[in-house]
């Protein structure tokens, strides 16, 4: 049984590599999401297979319990909510992590009469888990808009504070490791470690979060892993391992992404209220707006447009009509291509997965760093929905929270044209000098509608 346990395990972890695979590519990305699911079933139904498993009643209201909340709410849940979805069901496997750990200790009667290394992987893991299911419910309040998305800070006790539980955490764990079994030892790890989540993922303003996340999640992998490695678990510490390693990657990639170091981010700060909108600060400041018909005229005597879609876009499902539009445009000749900012909407890869839902050939979007170098040439830059991306504060004000990203430099264009709403920010709460530039129009709507329209006056010109 064993060996055929074992021959599960290697069969469920090929899986996961080979559906990671497929993720690297929206054509692959369903299959390669499938492929993974059913390496993971295959885990389960491995695991359930150990000798020595009972409780077959707790079991199977455990996985009743997961089936009815997990598939509805990741059915039902709307794109623009994917990345607290992510918060939260990362925590959830830092909080089973954490849990496991316990239990082991119950088992076990404390660590002491077990191997060292059992010792230290397993309150690593309580650790660790413990942090990741803590701040990820703080990163899901965030982004849900349950509490506020700019830093909460505790001010000048801030550090002390986060070095004290550290501290506590740490301690409380050379205490178990040399021998405490008192169950209180645990549990005053698993408190501090969790105080520690709080304190260090509060501080950090809204529009970092999608970084917290993935670090979050990467620590998530890695208490899986460490866990694997004291419970003997193979399939464990290899998933653990793919989810620490992809997640350092992404973590990384986004931190790079918005010019902050991953230390920075942590350190908090971003997204604070040193800047307000337009709209909020009392003085108005003419902008110069324009309708769909002139729009349509403007980009029908255009060679080269560039569409710049963000998190606006996503928001009213434009994405589809944006297709019609370009291929209206494609018709008369006019060279259209999408630029694509690594952070634009509010997950990695959000834009992407919106314009291949809507058919458009991956030829057509361009990375920042491409794209950056055209706008020089581009006749019209078409604004859809972005607003921190396109900020030229990035570059030219020291004293601007998003100082230093790099964006999509639109305002290189001959002309840009903004879709939006209303002259409210985006996520980092700041206003964006693009819109009041001389040689930017504001088309105020909804970016469907707005779009709609220019479709219906492409088509009668
Ligand atoms: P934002 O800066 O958030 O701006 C989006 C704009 O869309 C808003 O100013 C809003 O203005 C407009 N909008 C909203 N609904 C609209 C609708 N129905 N029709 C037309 N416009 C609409 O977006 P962005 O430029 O994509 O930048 C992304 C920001 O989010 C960055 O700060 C980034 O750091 C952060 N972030 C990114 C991620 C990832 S990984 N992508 C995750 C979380 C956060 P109105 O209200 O006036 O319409």
């Amino acid at each position: 049984m064993t060996t055929f346990i074992a021959v599960l395990y290697i069969i469920s972890f090929a899986l996961f590599i080979y559906g990671l695979m497929g993720l690297t590519g929206p054509r692959t990305a369903v299959r390669g999401n499938w492929i993974a699911a059913v390496g993971m079933g295959i885990a389960v139904i491995a695991t359930l297979l150990t000798p020595g498993m009972s409780n077959w009643l707790l079991i199977a209201l455990g996985v009743a319990i997961g089936v009815v909340v997990g598939v509805p709410s990741a059915r039902k849940v709307k794109m623009t909510a994917m990345p607290q979805m992510v918060a939260l069901f990362n925590g959830v496997g830092g909080g089973a992590v954490a849990l496991i750990a316990w239990v082991e200790f119950r088992t076990t009667d404390g660590y002491a009469h077990e191997p060292a290394y059992v010792a230290i992987a397993s309150l690593f893991a309580a650790i660790v888990g413990s942090i990741s299911f803590w701040g990820s419910n703080i990163a899901f309040g965030k982004l849900q808009e349950l509490i506020s998305g700019r830093p909460i800070t505790l001010g000048k006790l801030q550090q002390p504070v986060n070095a004290l539980v550290l501290i506590a955490a740490v301690v409380l764990a050379v205490v178990i490791a040399t021998g405490g079994d008192a169950e209180l030892l645990m549990i005053g790890l698993l408190v501090a470690a969790g105080v520690l989540g709080v304190v260090v993922v509060l501080p950090i303003g809204g529009a970092d979060m999608p970084v917290v996340i993935s670090l979050l999640n990467a620590l998530t992998g890695l208490s899986a892993a460490a866990m694997g490695l004291a419970l003997d678990n193979t399939a464990l510490i290899v998933a653990g391992m793919i989810v620490g390693a992809s997640g350092s990657i992404l973590t990384n990639l986004m931190a790079k992404a918005m010019n902050r170091s991953i230390p920075a981010i942590v350190a908090g700060g971003f997204g604070g209220g040193t800047a307000v909108a337009s709209s909020g600060s009392g003085e108005v400041r003419p902008v110069r707006s324009t309708s769909a018909s002139d729009t349509a005229i403007q980009m029908a005597y255009a060679n080269k447009v560039v569409v710049v879609p963000g998190y606006g876009m996503a928001v009213a499902q434009a994405q589809h009509v944006v297709r019609e539009m370009a291929k209206l445009l494609e018709a008369k000749g006019i060279t259209v291509a999408y630029a694509i900012h690594p952070v634009a909407g509010r997950m990695p890869g959000h834009m992407n997965v919106l314009l291949a839902e809507a058919d458009v050939p991956y030829e057509q979007l361009k990375e920042m760093d491409e794209i950056n170098s055209e706008f020089a040439q581009t006749d019209v830059a078409l604004v859809i929905g972005a607003n921190d991306v396109t900020n030229p504060a990035a570059e030219t004000d020291p004293g601007s929270p998003i100082y230093g990203m790099p964006i999509l430099k639109v305002n290189h264009s001959r002309s840009v044209i903004v879709l939006k709403r209303s002259m409210s920010s985006g996520f980092a709460g700041i206003d964006n000098e693009l819109f009041y530039d001389a040689k930017t129009s504001m088309l105020f709507g909804d970016a469907k509608s707005s779009v709609g329209e220019i479709v219906e006056e492409l088509k009668a010109l």
